[in-house]
C-alpha cells in the first residue's frame, strides 16, 4: 500500500540504520523529499545513496539531536535545500541501560532523556515555525513497547520512552489547533542493530511471548509511520500506534535476559 507524499519535505532522525533508515526510504518512495539525519555521517549518506538510486530525493545531515544548535542548523539547511519541513519523524534512539538495583549514576539516564525526549523536543520546536506558517504538519515519535508497562530491567530507556509518549500527548493537544498532528509509533521487538546482540536464550524468550512468534522487520515499522504521516490519517492525532505483533510486554517473571548495555 502506498500513501501520497508528493511535495512533502520530511526529516527523519537516526535514519542511517535500522528503523529510521527504512522509514526514510519508505517516505521517499511515497514521494517525499527526505532529510536523512544521523549522529554518524557515513550511514546517513548510505541511506541517501540508496534513495537516490531508487529515483527519490534526499540529503544527509549529520547532527546530534540532543544538541539544540546543531538541530536548529539542520532545520535551516533542510528548509534551504527542500523547502518547509512539514513532516518530522523523531526516531533517533539509544539502548544503553543498567538495572536500578546496580545503582547506576546519571550518565545513562541523561543519555536516554537527551536522545529520546530532548531530541524530539528540540526537533519539533525547530520545525514548528515552518509548520505553523503553512498551517500543516505531522510529527511521529518512535516510542516503544516499553510504554505499555515498562519491562522492569531497563529503567533509563523506559523513562525516556514514557516521557516521549507524554510529549506526544501534550503537543497533540496544543499543536492540533495549528493544523499539526502529533502521533507515536510503538514498535515491539525489531530486528535492528539494537537487538542484534541479544543471545539465543533472550531471542527465544521474546519470540515465545509474542503471539506472532517473531521479531518485526523494520519495514513493518515504516509502514505504520507512512500511514500516520499521510493524508489517510488526517483525523488521527495524539495516538500511539503499537506495532508489536500483539505482544503485551515482556513478562519480567519469566524473562531471564539481562538488557544491560545490550541494546
Ligand atoms: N529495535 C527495537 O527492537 C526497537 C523497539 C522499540 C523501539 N525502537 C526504537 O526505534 C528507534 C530506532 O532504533 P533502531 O532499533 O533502528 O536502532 P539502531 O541502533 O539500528 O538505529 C538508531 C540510529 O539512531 C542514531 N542516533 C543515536 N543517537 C542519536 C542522536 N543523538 N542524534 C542523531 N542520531 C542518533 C544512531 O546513530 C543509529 O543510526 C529508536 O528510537 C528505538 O528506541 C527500537
Amino acid at each position: 500500500m502506498e500513501y501520497d507524499l508528493q511535495d512533502r519535505t520530511a526529516v527523519v532522525t537516526g535514519a542511517g540504520r535500522g528503523n529510521g533508515e527504512r522509514i526514510a526510504k519508505r517516505l521517499a518512495a511515497d514521494g517525499a523529499r527526505v532529510v536523512v539525519n544521523d549522529l554518524d555521517r557515513d550511514p546517513a549518506v548510505g541511506t541517501v545513496e540508496d534513495i537516490e538510486a531508487d529515483g527519490g530525493e534526499a540529503t544527509a545531515i549529520a547532527a546530534d539531536v540532543s544538541d539544540t544548535e546543531a538541530v536548529d542548523e539542520m532545520f535551516e539547511t533542510a528548509a534551504d535545500r527542500f523547502g518547509t519541513v512539514d513532516t518530522l519523524v523523531n526516531n533517533a534512539g539509544v539502548g544503553k541501560v543498567q538495572k536500578f538495583t546496580e545503582k547506576p549514576d546519571d550518565t545513562l539516564l541523561d543519555l536516554n532523556l537527551d536522545t529520546h525526549l530532548k531530541g524530539a523536543y528540540h526537533c519539533t520546536r525547530a520545525a514548528l515555525d515552518g509548520m505553523t506558517e503553512q498551517g500543516y504538519g505531522n510529527v511521529v515519535n518512535i516510542t516503544s513497547i516499553h510504554t505499555k508497562n515498562g519491562i522492569g530491567m531497563s529503567p533509563q530507556y523506559d523513562i525516556g520512552k514514557f516521557s516521549l509518549l507524554g510529549l506526544t500527548k501534550t503537543l497533540a493537544l496544543e499543536l492540533g489547533r495549528e493544523g499539526i498532528r502529533v502521533n507515536a509509533v510503538a514498535p515491539g521487538w525489531v530486528d535492528t542493530r539494537m537487538t542484534e546482540t541479544f543471545d539465543d536464550r533472550t531471542r527465544e524468550q521474546i519470540t515465545d511471548l509474542n503471539p506472532l512468534g517473531r521479531f518485526a522487520d523494520p519495514e513493518e515499522i515504516a509502514h505504520a509511520v507512512a500511514f500516520l504521516v499521510s493524508p489517510a490519517a488526517d483525523y488521527i492525532n495524539g495516538h500511539e500506534l503499537r506495532v508489536d505483533g500483539g505482544q503485551q510486554t515482556i513478562d519480567n517473571y519469566k524473562f531471564e535476559g539481562d538488557m544491560s548495555d545490550k541494546f
